[in-house]
């Protein structure tokens, strides 16, 4: 399977969200990563459940694909009305019960994802590999755009897919910050699925908008 595209929409142009978004998906970019931030798990806030519930607008390829950096992520479900065809991250260090969660995820239709912060070990997923489509690894401390990435992330990215992989279960891994043009080649030949892409990629300054997307598949194929 060629590597997937999930640009991230807090770092495009946020005064012309609708027609960002329709190029995106003109362009057949799988998905749209979506960061929501509750300004407590992480000191920082992007968009209110209504905007992330107005990203849900009836899209030819794009797909939602929620991260969801707050505290208790199921009391915001309703509000971003989570369903099929969404990818919903939610982080394990954010909940009192992550099993809980991520079956809430399912029963809603959408498709389950953990997320685990730099800091968190690798193999602290395994109990919840039977639960998940995706694990959401991030490869800066979650919170900003455009920080440097967390030291040690490559190797962390290796030994994920190798534990995936001895489990034998059919779970992607996504990677989330700085993917930048000289990572994003190495995190897929490390087992890299799905790449978060922000300003250190499609949303730099280097290219336009479709050269980016077309030069990133190049990269991830
Ligand atoms: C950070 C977010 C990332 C961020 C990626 O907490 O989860 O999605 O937007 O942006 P860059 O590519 O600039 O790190
Ligand atoms: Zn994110």
């Amino acid at each position: 399977m060629a590597g997937k595209l999930s640009p991230s929409v807090m770092c495009a142009d946020l005064l012309n969200l609708s027609s960002e978004i329709e190029k995106l998906d003109k362009l057949g970019v799988e998905y749209l990563h979506i960061d929501f931030m509750d300004n407590k798990f992480v000191p920082n806030i992007t968009f209110d459940t209504n905007m992330v519930k107005s990203m849900k607008k009836p899209m030819k390829n794009i797909r939602r694909d929620i991260h969801i950096m707050a505290f208790e992520p199921q009391q915001f479900f309703d509000k971003m009305e989570i369903g099929s065809g969404d990818l919903v991250s939610i982080h394990l260090e954010a909940c009192e019960d992550a099993h809980a969660v991520l079956k809430d995820i399912s029963d809603r239709g959408a498709d389950a994802c953990l997320a685990i912060s730099p800091d968190t070990p690798v193999e602290s997923v395994v109990e919840y590999l039977d639960e998940v489509c995706a694990v959401l690894l991030m490869t800066v401390y979650p919170g900003f755009a455009g920080q440097p990435m967390a030291p040690g992330s490559m190797e962390r990215l290796a030994e994920l897919r190798k534990i995936i992989d001895n489990s034998g279960k059919d779970v992607l891994i996504e990677v989330d910050g700085h993917v930048s043009w000289d990572h994003c080649g190495e995190m897929r030949s490390r087992g890299a699925d799905i790449f978060v892409a922000g300003s250190s990629s499609v949303y730099g300054k280097e290219y336009e908008l479709n050269e980016a997307v077309k030069k990133f598949y190049s990269l991830v194929e």
